[in-house]
Formats: structure tokens, C-alpha cells, sequence
């Protein structure tokens, strides 16, 4: 995929579609270590073991609206290619976690992309979900917190239309500056 923001859409959709209500995502930039780490966890309904086991297979989903389930498969062919691995680790009735592990400065690093569409898209829901994005890069960080916008916007709900355009471009601006309006 083109984008890290792509595969993290699709991270938040597998997290939503198993009924999570938290979601905490955190991007790591180490330039010291050479290490980019990507990390979703919620706190959905998890998966048993026998499925946690068929997850990353490309052949394998419990959605009806499409035969293959490539999410994960995806996710995990671009950390490999680019030196680093994917891991799931999930609790039936708890939660999963994904952390995809990749070298910072692997030719084939995907751009971050549109961070803040990929947000905005995953509070659009109908069922409120609380999530946590930090990202931090060096000693710098970004955190946007769906949380402590609820509370400042009261009875305005966050899933419409001007509330999530505000989103959208508020981590886009947030990013920018962490990367010192260098944005690649
Ligand atoms: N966060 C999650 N919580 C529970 N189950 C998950 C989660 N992520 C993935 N899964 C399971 O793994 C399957 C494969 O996911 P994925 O590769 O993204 O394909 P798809 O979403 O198209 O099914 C899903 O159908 C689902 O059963
Ligand atoms: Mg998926």
C-alpha cells in the first residue's frame, strides 16, 4: 500500500468491526535505533487462538462483504519488506494488539500519508469510540485525544461532518509541525 495511513485505516476498521470502544494508537520514529513502530490496540472482542493463528492469512476473514481478508497480509508483506515484522497478540473478550516493526530508513518505507483522514474516517462511526493517536518522533509528540475533544465540544457530537474536517486537518497540522513542516 502507498500510504502507513492506509494501513492503519484498515488496523481501525478490523478494531471497530470487533466492537472496540478504546482505541490507542502510537507511532514511534526512532532515528537512533533505526526503528519505526506502529501499534493499535483495543478493546474489542478479540480472537481465539485457532483465529488469532489464521488472522495474517490472506485467505482468511470473518467479514461477509468480501471473500479475502488482505488487511493484515498487507500490513504485514510492507513491515517485512522493509526489515521489520508485524505481531498480533489478542484475548478473546479483551482485546488485540498490533505492532508492525519497521527500519526507519528502509528504501521502501511507505510515506505516512493522511494521518488525519484515516482519524477523522474512524470516529465517523455511529457508536462513539474513544481514541488515542500519539505519535512521536525523536523526543518530539504529537497526541490527539478523541476524549478531551468530546469534553470541549459537550452536547456537539464528534461524528459530524465540520467536527471531523476540524480533526482531519488539526492532526494534519499537528504532524506538520513535528516533522518541522517536512513532511516525507
Ligand atoms: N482488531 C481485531 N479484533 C478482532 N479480530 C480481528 C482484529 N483484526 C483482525 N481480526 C480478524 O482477522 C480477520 C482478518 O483481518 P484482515 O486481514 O484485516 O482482513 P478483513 O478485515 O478483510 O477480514 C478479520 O476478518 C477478523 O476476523
Ligand atoms: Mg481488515
Amino acid at each position: 500500500m502507498e500510504e502507513l495511513a492506509l494501513h492503519l485505516l484498515d488496523l481501525l476498521e478490523n478494531a471497530l468491526a470487533a466492537g472496540a470502544r478504546h482505541i490507542l494508537i502510537t507511532i514511534e520514529e526512532d532515528g537512533e535505533r533505526d526503528r519505526l513502530i506502529v501499534t493499535v490496540q483495543d478493546d474489542g472482542r478479540g480472537m481465539e487462538a485457532a483465529a488469532l493463528e489464521k488472522a495474517l492469512d490472506p485467505f482468511y476473514t470473518t467479514r461477509t462483504t468480501r471473500k479475502a481478508g488482505l488487511g493484515l497480509s498487507l500490513f504485514q508483506a510492507t513491515a517485512v519488506q522493509c526489515g521489520g515484522t508485524l505481531t498480533l497478540e489478542s484475548q478473546p473478550g479483551q482485546g488485540t494488539r498490533v505492532v508492525a516493526a519497521m527500519r526507519l530508513s528502509h528504501p521502501d518505507l511507505p510515506p505516512l500519508g493522511d494521518m488525519g483522514a484515516t482519524i477523522a474516517t474512524a470516529l465517523s462511526r455511529e457508536e462513539p469510540v474513544e481514541l488515542i493517536y500519539r505519535h512521536r518522533r525523536g523526543r518530539q509528540e504529537f497526541q490527539f485525544s478523541s476524549t478531551w475533544l468530546q469534553l470541549h465540544l459537550g452536547e456537539i457530537p464528534l461524528n459530524c461532518g465540520p467536527v471531523l474536517d476540524w480533526v482531519q486537518r488539526y492532526i494534519n497540522k499537528g504532524l506538520a509541525e513535528l516533522y518541522g513542516g517536512d513532511q516525507s
